[in-house]
Parts: structure tokens; C-alpha cells; sequence
């Protein structure tokens, strides 16, 4: 083969290989704003049980990096959302959807992170992060979509989550994927955990943010 049709094999097969990155990637984002869709449209709490069942495999990273990313579809779906009322449903998909994952990191991935590694710093700034967050959803959801500041508030919520979940995914889970914990084992743990309390609606969540804030939520 000459040079150039080598050289042309070669750019042809890259090009085949990022085609295949790129779907994959790209039918990942679809599921979750799918999944993110489906829940909207439906106003329930309940993860469709196929979703459930494809999530049960997941070592802990990657269901944690999954739900990220249905976050992420959440907060596209309010910026395109057109009226009050949708822009209230997303938002209180988000604030359920946030709460239920704070609470699986804090009940289990954290401590188990908490007792393998000896850097806790990450951890604590973590942790803080968490409870800004809480006090920001509660403040939201004392709110109604036309009150001033509103769609402000929840655009700085994207920002905090969008800056927490960098430092999770590029420092924290790194870091926890070398220590000798059984992530295969932890992951059915917080998918299970995470069942039990989207089945409960975020159990906990409007009680925990009116004792915190003293603010009211409005549903
Ligand atoms: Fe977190
Ligand atoms: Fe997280």
C-alpha cells in the first residue's frame, strides 16, 4: 500500500472509531434526558423499572456519574421550559432528584470514602457544598416561578452543582476508585437505596429544608 493510501486508511479509521465514541456518548445523554423527559411528563417520582433493572449493574462511580448527568438533562429541560408551571414541575424534579443523591453520597459514599482515604479536605468542602445546595433548593421552593430572582436562583443552583460534580468526578472519584473498596457491592447498595427513596418522593426533603431554613415549601 503507498504512503498516502496508508495515511488515508489510517485517518478513515479514526474517523470510525470517534463515530462510535460519539454515539456512544451520544445514546447516553439521550437515555438520561429521556429518562429525565419521561419523569417530567408523567409528574411521578418512579424511575421506569427498566431503568431500574439497567442501573443495578453499575459499580458505585458509575451510577453516581449517571445520575449527574439526569441532573444535567433536568436543568436543560427548565431553561427550555416555556411557562411558570413547567418550569415549577422540572424544578421540583430537580430539587427530588438532587436531595436523593446528596442523601445516598452522604449515608454511604462518602463514609466509606471517609474511611479509606487519608486526604479528607475533598470531603469536608464536599460536604459544605451539599448544604449549600439544600439551602438553596429550599429557598426555590418557597418561591413561585414569577417572583423576581427566581429563575436567578435556580441558574445559580446549576452553577454549584455543575462545580460540585466536577470535583467529584475529576478528584473524589479517582482518588476512591484506588482504594481497595468493592465498588460493584456499593453501587447495588445506593442503586437500591436510591429506589427506596425516590419511591418515598425524596422522603425527608421538605421537612429537612423548612427545619433549615425556617422557610415554608409551597407545593
Ligand atoms: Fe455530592
Ligand atoms: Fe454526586
Amino acid at each position: 500500500m503507498a504512503p498516502s493510501d496508508d495515511a488515508s486508511s489510517q485517518r478513515s479509521q479514526s474517523r470510525t472509531a470517534q463515530a462510535r465514541a460519539d454515539s456512544r456518548a451520544g445514546s447516553v445523554s439521550r437515555s438520561a434526558a429521556k429518562a429525565a423527559a419521561g419523569g417530567a411528563r408523567t409528574g411521578s417520582a418512579k424511575a421506569p423499572a427498566g431503568r431500574q433493572a439497567a442501573r443495578r449493574g453499575q459499580d458505585a462511580v458509575q451510577f453516581l456519574k449517571q445520575d449527574h448527568r439526569l441532573v444535567d438533562a433536568l436543568f436543560k429541560q427548565f431553561e427550555e421550559a416555556g411557562d411558570g408551571r413547567t418550569r415549577a414541575s422540572v424544578m421540583r424534579r430537580i430539587a427530588q432528584a438532587l436531595t436523593v443523591h446528596a442523601r445516598i453520597e452522604e449515608e454511604i459514599f462518602y463514609p466509606a470514602a471517609r474511611a479509606e482515604l487519608s486526604e479528607q479536605d475533598l470531603l469536608d468542602e464536599a460536604q459544605v457544598e451539599h448544604d449549600s445546595v439544600k439551602r438553596l433548593i429550599a429557598e426555590i421552593e418557597s418561591m413561585r416561578p414569577s417572583e423576581p430572582l427566581y429563575n436567578a436562583k435556580v441558574t445559580v443552583l446549576k452553577e454549584y452543582v455543575k462545580h460540585h460534580v466536577k470535583e467529584e468526578e475529576r478528584e473524589l472519584f479517582p482518588q476512591v476508585k484506588k482504594t481497595g473498596l468493592d465498588l460493584v457491592a456499593m453501587g447495588e447498595e445506593l442503586a437500591a437505596r436510591h429506589a427506596q427513596l425516590m419511591k418515598q418522593g425524596g422522603a425527608g426533603r421538605r421537612r429537612t429544608a423548612t427545619a433549615e431554613t425556617g422557610m415554608q415549601a409551597r407545593t
